[in-house]
């Protein structure tokens, strides 16, 4: 999809489709008034005969409309003027984006991100339409032998301005659209891609891949052998029960002041999670190819970061296993010794996310990082605590905590803070080793994020929990993308303070 950004009045474009919102009840948005106006009241007319009340999901197509020079005019329904959120203006905009791709028109000027969007500025309003836009049009059909073509898909969108002042900030954020909704793309059909393709060497291949095509980002992949000898066992007892080898992927973008500290973002890339020998119930457990979510996060991030050119270094690390039952599986009670030493005893082998992670956050110490941020789909409590809305967000650290929940805000990825007291520490102790690497039934998601805390003490550190909304389930099953877009912003605005 191609984007651009113009200012000017609707009437006078030469587009297959001009597109402008109306309000609850029956109110002209500005941009339709004036094709109102340049029409002698043709549009006023239709909506006063109670052809559109303006509701959001409705919607009216119309075709050769007088004294204006685009081929049709889609009104969109708005909802009322004063609720409009960005919640709900991604929905106009979606609905508005199906339409046009269905009834031909191939290219369009949506005049939509000159509504007034609560708590949103043109900025947003431009990057939100770009993400929801692909959003909307995405299909994971790569491993479907007959695809469902459009036979005149939408090409090319114009999104206007109201003042030519906004059209440098306008192209700004399309540039940040484009690369950060390539990041989502990039991390959907990782997820999306079943276990028996996206294995742990996959990943590893994917990372080669795109370290190939931008210059200041290579990746080093570390194999089972040499994981042994650096001494991460914790992350190499979920292997074990698996015939796919473990891979560590280490991707170090470095276009910034070369004594600047790196940002570290580790992501859980657990191809399958069966439970290895605690199995888990059958019920839906090929959703458990979206383990690796943490993963394709970070890798679309990065994606997006080295599209950008950004002025930093940021370093990926991304523990890549199965989680399966074999016979030389990980049992219950089993004891290992992590890349720290700390001992931990493993009750329940499918805790395996805080397992990898422990080892891969501890090897992050060798890059004096700035700050590290994990990403995991790391328990299913966090479901039951948020639901699918906010990603769980933990910190050691509370100014990092804050930009995290800014950067949240601002792109509608959003986070919810959750308590690392000390209090909870009770839950993990052991009879047998230093920690247990379960916490009992109450507050699982915490409980996992203050085993995760015992392994980063040296460096400011925040853990997000995206159990909840990494995927969709039932008849829309498939990866959300999410958060690339919150972490993508997080980098972008470290950039503009540093
Ligand atoms: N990958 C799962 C967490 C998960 C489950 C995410 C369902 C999304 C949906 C993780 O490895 C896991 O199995 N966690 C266990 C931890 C428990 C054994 C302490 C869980 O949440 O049940
Ligand atoms: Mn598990
Ligand atoms: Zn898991």
């Amino acid at each position: 999809m191609e984007f651009n950004v113009k200012s000017g009045s609707p009437e006078k474009q030469r587009t297959a489709c001009v597109v402008v919102g109306v309000f609850e009840p029956r109110r002209l948005s500005p941009s339709a008034q004036k094709l109102d106006d340049a029409t002698d009241g043709y549009i006023s007319s239709l909506i006063r005969r109670g052809d559109l009340e303006g509701k959001p999901g409705q919607s009216l197509l119309l075709h050769n409309v007088p004294n204006t020079l685009c081929d049709r005019i889609l009104l969109v329904g708005c909802g009322r003027e004063r609720e409009l959120s960005f919640t709900q203006y991604r929905k106009i905009f979606s609905h508005g984006v199906s339409i046009l791709n269905e009834t031909g028109s191939m290219e369009a000027v949506f005049y939509l991100t000159e509504l007034p969007v609560k708590t949103c500025d043109i900025s947003q309003r431009i990057r939100h339409s770009i993400e929801i836009t692909q959003t909307t049009l995405y299909r994971f059909d790569q491993l479907k032998s007959k695809k469902d073509t459009t036979r005149r898909p939408l090409r090319k969108i114009v999104l206007t301005v109201s003042n030519r002042r906004d059209l440098p900030d306008g192209e700004q954020a399309i540039r940040e659209g484009m690369a950060i909704s390539q990041g989502i793309k990039l991390a959907k059909d990782l997820a999306n891609m079943p276990g028996n393709i996206c294995t742990p060497s996959y990943l590893a291949e994917r990372a080669v891949t795109l370290s190939r095509v931008y210059s200041n980002l290579s990746t080093e992949i570390i194999d089972e052998e040499e994981l042994q000898n650096i001494g991460m066992n914790a992350f190499l007892s979920v292997s074990r029960g698996s015939r796919q080898p473990a891979k560590l992927i280490v991707m170090s973008y470095l276009n910034g002041n070369p004594d600047e500290q790196p940002v570290c973002l580790v992501g859980k890339g657990v191809t399958f999670d069966s439970g290895g020998i605690s199995l888990k119930p059958g019920a839906a457990m090929d959703e458990m190819k979206y383990d690796m979510c943490g993963a394709a996060s970070v890798l679309g991030t990065i994606n997006a970061i080295a599209e950008l050119q950004l002025e930093t270094n940021v370093i990926a690390i991304i523990p890549a296993t199965e989680n399966l039952p074999d016979g030389l599986a990980t049992k219950p009670g089993d004891i290992v010794t992590s890349l720290s030493g700390t001992s931990i005893e493993i009750l329940n082998t499918d805790a395996e996310g805080r397992l990898i992670l422990c080892d891969a956050l501890t090897y992050c110490e060798r890059f004096k990082p700035a700050v590290v941020i994990d990403v995991a789909t790391l328990t299913g409590a966090c479901v039951i605590a948020l639901g699918k809305h906010p990603a769980a967000l933990y910190t050691n650290h509370s100014p990092l905590g804050h930009d995290l929940i800014n950067a949240g805000k601002s792109t509608g990825d959003r986070v919810w803070e959750m308590p690392l007291w000390e209090e909870y520490q009770e839950q993990l102790k052991s009879n047998f080793a230093d920690l247990a690497n379960i916490g009992g039934k109450e507050a699982g998601s915490v409980t996992a994020a203050v085993f995760l805390s015992a392994f980063c003490k040296k460096y400011q550190w925040a853990h997000l929990d995206i159990a909840g909304v990494a995927w969709q389930s039932g008849p829309k099953k498939g990866a959300t993308g999410r958060p690339v877009s919150l972490l993508s912003q997080y980098i972008i605005d470290q950039c503009k303070s540093a």
